[in-house]
């Protein structure tokens, strides 16, 4: 294939068709079924965590899609999340997932995250060698972590020193924000 690939951040005046596109293309994909409330949450509140791929000419047809959001995590540091990603079959192994993965990094560094975290199915190998190929370290296994029962990875990317001490040993932020994820 020689498409020029292109991509782009979620465009607030499309909100209907952008998260209609975005369900399409990643439903087949996920670990477990999101509501289509979370592709609101998600992308609503970060705009520009959510980055499309496309093919030159066709911005409105993903070819690949991220999205992210971002928490404070016990409210100490600035934790940047991974919802979901997922590249189109027939696109598959030309470097598209690795550049939307580097593009939302960059993301995150702009909002000042100290780290990014993800969590992936234990059985998904090209998705964690993906991510451990970009840098993530595996910090966890959770049981039955999925509706189907099957165990997670939790990966993490460590973007500051904040990232490598211990929660309990750095000082409280302003936030009252709860952790979620
Ligand atoms: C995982 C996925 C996003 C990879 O997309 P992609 O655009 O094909 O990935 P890239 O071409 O950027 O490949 C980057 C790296 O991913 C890994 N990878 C990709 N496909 C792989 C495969 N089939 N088997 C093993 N590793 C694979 C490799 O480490 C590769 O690096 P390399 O090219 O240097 O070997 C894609 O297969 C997909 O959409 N899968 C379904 C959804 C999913 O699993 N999402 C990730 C959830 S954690």
């Amino acid at each position: 294939m020689t498409e020029k690939l292109k991509f782009r951040c979620f465009d607030t005046s499309r909100v209907t068709e952008e998260i209609a596109n975005v369900h399409s293309l990643v439903s087949g994909d996920l670990s477990e079924p999101y509501t289509i409330a979370i592709y609101y949450y998600f992308m609503l509140n970060w705009p520009d965590l959510a980055i499309f791929a496309y093919v030159d000419g066709n911005p409105n047809e993903f070819v690949g899609v991220i999205v992210g959001g971002l928490r404070n995590h016990q409210q100490r540091k600035l934790r940047g999340y991974i919802a979901m990603l997922a590249v189109k079959e027939e696109f598959r192994g030309r470097g598209i997932a690795k550049q939307l993965i580097s593009e939302q990094i960059e993301a995150f560094k702009q909002h000042g995250a100290d780290e990014v975290v993800l969590e992936a199915e234990c059985k998904n190998k090209a998705g964690i060698s993906l991510y451990e190929g970009q840098g993530f370290i595996r910090t966890r296994r959770m049981s039955r972590y999925y509706f189907g029962m099957n165990d997670a990875f939790r990966l993490v990317l460590p973007l500051t020193e904040k990232a490598l001490k211990p929660t309990v040993f750095l000082n409280p932020t302003e936030t009252e924000e709860l952790e979620t994820y």
